[in-house]
């Protein structure tokens, strides 16, 4: 006997993404980004910017995912949307449009956490971590270590008391006079640079927690200092300054993934979010994943950054395990784990 398939419209809009994805039996069929170009010229994300983009690009999107997976309304068994945390502004496009969609075609909604899709962008495809395993989460808004025992079954065991890696990143590169999002740019300039020339402080934080507002601040007193003694000071030396700014943010974050790996004794640990596309914690990763024999695992650029193949793949295994929301659920700005 051959089961129905299920097949799942999820919606993604908590930050400046719009996006759509298609998934049939837990297979990706589709996953459709709009990215708002809108927040470059302001340094950040406008979050009523970011609104408006949203009620702009949602129906074309939805439109786009439909079309590349080659799938009709009427084959909806599902519709999925990230219910929280975001921009509450940026959520309610999604979820609005998520709702009357399900009501409209009679199927179920399922409301997804942002951050538990992240997490599970690791079971997309092959190979996939068994459980139990980690997961490092790192973005613009967050920084994570979570603890995934089953697909639904997750713990925050670590994260950030300030800024995010990501964060950390782009105000780093502020500093240097880079432009808005200055993680890739930190990245690109650090490949030629001298990552032991500049050491910047690594915070002493108790547990698996992270802080990064202090290396800002060293950062900051750093270079008034020297460009105050050398004006051309950034400029010379940009290469160098890129790459040790890159190698502390990534001790930071491996060293405490370290320690969960000694006090949880998992074999499995994964990666997360847009600054796992950054190239040296990409490589340390592996090579601390190695030098303790544990299997490693990044999910493809794609499904790293904000994307609705993650929430599609979280909302397939809430509808194995009939986790419904009602009509009457809504976004939230913030949100505990369910
Ligand atoms: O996951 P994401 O696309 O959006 C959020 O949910 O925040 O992450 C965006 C963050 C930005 O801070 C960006 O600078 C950072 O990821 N990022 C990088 C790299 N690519 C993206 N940071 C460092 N190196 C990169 N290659
Ligand atoms: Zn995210």
């Amino acid at each position: 006997m051959s089961m129905k398939p299920i097949t799942i419209l999820a919606i993604e809009s908590s930050c400046d993404e719009t996006s759509a994805s298609v998934c049939k039996d837990g297979k990706i069929l589709s996953n459709i980004i709009a990215t708002q170009k809108i927040h470059e010229q302001y340094g950040g994300v406008v979050p009523e910017l970011a609104s408006r983009a949203h009620m702009q690009n949602i129906v074309p999107t939805v439109d786009a995912a439909l079309k590349a997976a080659n799938c009709q309304l009427t084959e909806l068994n599902a519709v999925a949307y990230t219910q929280a945390p975001g921009l509450i502004g940026a959520l309610l496009v999604g979820s609005q449009f998520a709702k009357s969609l399900a009501l409209s075609l009679d199927i179920p909604l399922i409301a997804v956490h942002h951050m538990q899709a992240h997490v599970l962008a690791n079971l997309i495809a092959e190979p996939r971590p068994s459980f139990p395993f980690l997961c490092l989460t790192v973005s613009g808004g967050h920084t994570q270590i979570v603890l995934c025992e089953s697909p639904l079954q997750m713990k925050v065991i670590g994260e950030t008391l300030d800024d995010a890696a990501g964060e950390a990143f782009d105000k780093s590169a502020k500093l240097l006079g880079l432009p808005y999002p200055g993680g890739p740019l930190i990245d690109k300039y650090a490949k030629t640079g001298d990552p032991n020339r500049f050491k910047f402080p690594e915070p002493q934080i108790p547990g698996l927690d992270f802080s990064f507002s202090g290396l800002k601040t060293a950062i900051l007193y750093f270079l008034q200092e020297q460009t105050h003694k050398d004006p051309g000071f950034v400029e010379k030396n940009l290469a160098d300054i890129c790459a040790s700014i890159q190698n502390r943010i990534v001790s930071i974050l491996l060293n405490k993934l370290k320690k969960a790996v000694k006090e949880t004794a998992v074999k499995d640990i994964c990666i997360a979010g847009g600054v796992s596309a950054n190239s040296g914690l990409r490589s340390a990763f592996v090579e601390m994943s190695k030098s303790l024999q544990l299997n490693s695992f990044i999910p493809a650029f794609e499904y790293c950054t904000d994307n609705a193949a993650m929430i599609a793949i979280t909302a397939y295994h809430k509808f194995l395990a009939k986790d419904f929301a009602p009509l009457s659920s809504s976004a939230t700005a913030r949100a505990e784990w369910s």
